[in-house]
């Protein structure tokens, strides 16, 4: 069989996926079960660390569906290569043996020293394999996970907000509001998504903010991220950052692989990197950012605050040349996404 009769079923597994959390140590992965005729006859995905993997929970679908007696010559079609590790659930790749599978069809690579090589195990075993269907949509939508996981250390994404002529403040400091609601808005979405954000000391001395996940109407969304604190300056325990509203860890250092690797180690997948211009043009500097979120509001303030002060450029030879891979308009905004060329 060829690759591209999976593609309807990979695509409805990298839907199901999306079902799943973004923030926590887990990626998100969706999976379904094809009969002989490769209707899909159960679905699953993964709810976040410590509950039963996507292939799991299809298999336990259809088990509730079928009882003991499935249909036979059944397909599991997955976004990410079936798990082979004992963690705090079984291995995908055992289970989908003991349920008499014949054929694992999945997109995307486990990088995993300890989790990977599933499809091996599921081939020894004497079940049909067929990796990469949908390789570069899956690659897309569990790049944080990969790369951190190949990285061994938190994934970086750099957000500001700045006008069109690259500033993120007036001459004065004023920066309250360079971008629109719908902007805003949607930072804050991205804040409930992700494990951790970060600012540097100067931020948190000069704006004392709160640095939660709110939706417009002011109420907190039920997943808040850690808040970290880079610097070594001393700070107030009576500074918002330190409120109960969410967890808060101040790093007292400037050296930025160390702060990663701490954070790494608490289980920090994804951090998104607030600013200010400092700790953002420092994590830039020394190559630590392995994506962008960029906000453009159609305004002009020339001037000198700039939304990254010295990166190491000294000339157009060594500018950081970056591809953007996605581009939304926000109301008059425009929001971009990009990485590294
Ligand atoms: N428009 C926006 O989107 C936006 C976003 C955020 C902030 N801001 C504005 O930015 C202003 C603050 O700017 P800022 O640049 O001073 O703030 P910052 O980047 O938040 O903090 C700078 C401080 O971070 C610490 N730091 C930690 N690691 C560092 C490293 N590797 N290298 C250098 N410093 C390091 C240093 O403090 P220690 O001495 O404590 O080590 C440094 O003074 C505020 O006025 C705020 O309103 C604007």
């Amino acid at each position: 069989m060829n690759q591209q009769e999976f593609e309807p079923a990979m695509r409805r597994s990298l839907e199901l996926a999306l079902n799943g959390p973004a923030h926590g140590v887990n990626p998100q992965v969706g999976a379904v079960i094809l009969d002989a005729d490769l209707n899909i006859i159960a679905e699953g995905w993964h709810q976040g660390a410590g509950t039963p993997h996507a292939e799991v929970m299809a298999l336990r679908n259809l088990s509730e569906a079928y009882g003991s007696n499935p249909p036979a010559n059944l397909t599991a079609v997955v976004t990410l290569e079936p798990c082979n590790h004992t963690g705090r659930t079984g291995p995908c790749s055992q289970a989908l043996i003991a349920a008499g599978i014949s054929r694992v069809v999945f997109a995307s690579q486990d990088p995993g020293d300890v989790s990977g090589n599933g499809s091996q195990t599921l081939r020894d075993a004497g079940i049909e394999v067929i990796p990469g269907v949908l390789i570069s949509e899956a690659d897309q939508q569990l790049r944080v996970w990969l790369t951190a996981n190949r990285n061994k250390r938190t994934y970086v994404t750099l957000k500001w907000a700045s006008s069109l002529d690259g500033r993120n403040a007036a001459n004065d400091g004023s920066s309250q509001w360079i971008s629109g609601p719908l902007s805003r808005e949607h930072t804050h979405i991205t804040r409930s998504q992700i494990d951790a954000i970060a600012v540097g000391t100067g931020t948190v001395l000069a704006d004392n903010p709160e640095l939660t996940a709110r939706r417009p109407d002011g109420s907190y969304f039920e997943h808040q991220p850690i808040r970290v604190v880079i610097g070594q300056s001393d700070l107030g325990a009576d500074l918002k950052i330190f409120n109960d509203r969410a967890p808060t860890i101040h790093l007292q250092t400037r050296n930025l692989v160390d702060a990663l690797t701490d954070l790494w180690a608490r289980g920090v997948k994804h951090l998104l990197v607030e600013g200010g211009p400092t700790l953002a043009s420092q994590f830039e500097r020394e190559n630590l950012v392995d994506e962008y979120q960029i906000y453009l509001a159609p305004v002009l303030l020339g001037g000198a605050k700039t939304a990254l002060g010295d990166i190491g450029v000294s000339s157009i030879a060594r500018a950081h040349r970056l591809e953007i891979f996605e581009i939304e308009q926000l109301g008059n905004d425009l929001f971009l996404r990009a990485r590294r060329a």
